[in-house]
């Protein structure tokens, strides 16, 4: 590696800025190298970026396209195909790690006649020492190891490796941090969008649920200074974006630890003023921490979405006190209750959990008591997955595969009537739709989605995409609508 390559590698990093110039220098140093690659090849030289994750993860996915583009890498849709190949993992539950390490069997299958792809592995899993052992003892061919505190990196991490290949060197890269004391956020960004975009808001998860992994690999929270996340904003709908969904583990206690005396109620009315942002969505809420405040301005927003996922786990209280979510049963109705009282035509979605230690059926019936109280739209139910270092999987009492298939099933069964009627209460009417793509099924249609969240598709084209449309809900099917472009919305105006 040539001197002054090193140096910019290695140099001693005081500042956020410094940082930022420092990733820049890599970017550019790493630019030329794909492009005299590129010249000697006779080719475009390509990167693949596959999420397995949560919508954070989704977000961290576009930085790292953003800075393989400025790189010069050029997108290849196809994963096994790519030059450089990065997973960005999650390791919520062991489906996804399973889903990860199946990706990384194919692809070491193809790089054994391929000897010049570089693979990448980020995300959650990287950040677990067993899994990162497992990688580098069973999966050697892997370039890069780095997690989820040092995504800025990358472009450094990147050169490194690309350096390495330059010397004929081996052997895997790796980077894991146990936490940062940097939030570097202005580096490049590829949007899957070009009209929609995830903001980060917070980092980290501080509440230790008992069945979760989250908090051990995404560190402490903290939240970004309000100014930064609204200047991100403004440059956002400057840049052509019209809904942004701001992301954190628990949005609702944002601003602890910071200098300045704001609440994420606050936020969202700083966001509303931002001009040429029409939609504002966020994920995920803790119930623990809903304030008042925060349902008063959902209520009195134009721009804020009518959905609110509000996770309940379980309707059992005395599941909720074991897995430490802070509340219980009748405290999450009456808060669901509240929260449609004051919102007309909220959709309220959750994520419930079956198969928790020490769960029967009687707390199973507690859930589905629940359910038909709050009478969710949405829910994604998930089997409880052990992970390693949670309190939750030393317990005793795991429940046997038998039990949960069948309280599953019953769980699924109701959610899916509930929200299949939820839905078709809007039938009928004229909404505002989001559209976001052609059709994939049906290239006649456009798919776009209900300020509550439900997708809806009606013939369209693509001149409509990032537009927002007044379209007639004529067909509910179940969790999906059927629908037809009425007069209104920015359809038929020029913008
Ligand atoms: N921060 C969010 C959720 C993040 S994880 C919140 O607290 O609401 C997304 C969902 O995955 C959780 O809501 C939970 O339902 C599920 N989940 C987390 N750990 C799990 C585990 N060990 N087994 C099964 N589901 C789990
Ligand atoms: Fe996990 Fe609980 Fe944090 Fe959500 S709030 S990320 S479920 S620990
Ligand atoms: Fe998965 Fe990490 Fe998100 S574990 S759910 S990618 S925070």
């Amino acid at each position: 590696m040539n001197d002054s390559i090193t140096e910019v590698i290695n140099k001693q990093i005081n500042t956020d800025a410094d940082e930022l110039a420092r990733q820049r220098k890599c970017i550019e140093i790493a630019a030329q190298l794909v492009e005299d690659k590129s010249r000697n090849t006779g080719r475009d030289i390509t990167y693949h970026v596959t999420t397995f994750g949560c919508q954070m993860n989704a977000r961290d996915s576009e930085k790292l396209s953003g800075i393989l583009e400025e790189c010069g890498f050029v997108y290849e849709p196809d994963e096994l195909a790519a030059d450089v190949v990065i997973f960005n993992t999650c390791t919520v539950r062991d489906n996804a790690n399973q889903k990860f390490f199946g990706h990384l069997g194919s692809i070491g299958a193809v790089k054994k006649n391929k000897k010049d792809m570089i693979i990448g592995v980020c995300g959650c899993l990287s950040q677990e020492e067993s899994a990162r052992a497992k990688i580098l003892a069973s999966y050697p061919f892997v370039d890069l190891v780095f997690g989820t505190h040092n995504v800025y990196d990358f472009a450094r991490l990147l050169l490194i490796v690309l350096e390495q290949r330059e010397a004929g060197e081996k052997g895997t890269v790796t980077s894991i941090r146990e936490g940062t004391d940097r939030i570097v956020e202005d580096i490049p960004v590829k949007r899957n969008y070009p009209f929609k975009s995830g903001v980060n808001i917070m980092f980290g998860c501080d509440n230790f649920c008992s069945y979760c992994i989250v908090p051990y690999v995404r560190g402490r929270e903290r939240s970004r200074p309000a100014a930064d996340i609204i200047d991100e904003i403004k440059r956002l709908a400057a840049d052509g974006v019209s809904e942004v969904m701001l992301l954190g583990q628990n949005v609702n206690s944002y601003g602890k630890g910071l200098d300045e005396n704001i609440s994420f109620a606050k936020l969202l009315d700083m966001v509303g003023e931002v001009d040429g942002i029409r939609r504002i969505r966020f994920m995920t809420s803790h119930p623990k921490d809903l304030s008042d405040e925060l349902i008063d301005v959902m209520a009195s927003s134009q721009k804020i979405c009518n959905h609110i996922h509000l996770p309940l786990q379980s309707g059992s209280s005395r599941i909720l006190e074991s897995m430490n979510r802070h509340y219980t049963k009748e405290s999450y109705i009456e808060l669901a209750q509240k929260i449609r009282e004051r919102i007309s035509d909220i959709s309220i979605t959750t994520d419930i959990i079956i198969g928790y230690p020490g769960e029967t059926d009687a707390d199973v019936d507690d859930t589905i008591d629940v359910i038909e109280k709050v009478a969710f739209d949405g829910a994604f139910t998930f089997i409880y997955s052990k992970r390693t270092g949670t309190p939750a999987a030393s317990m005793p009492d795991q429940v046997s595969a038998q039990k949960v298939k069948y309280n599953f099933d019953r769980v699924l069964a109701r959610v899916q009537e509930i929200s299949a009627r939820q839905a078709a209460k809007i039938e009928g009417r004229i909404m505002d739709v989001l559209v976001e793509d052609v059709n994939r099924q049906d290239p006649s249609l456009v798919t776009g989605r209900l300020s509550n969240n439900l997708n809806v598709h009606f013939p369209g084209d693509e001149s409509l995409i990032g537009k927002i449309v007044n379209v007639k809900l004529t067909q509910c099917k179940g969790f999906y609508y059927i629908g037809d472009i009425a007069t209104g919305g920015d359809y038929g105006k020029v913008l």
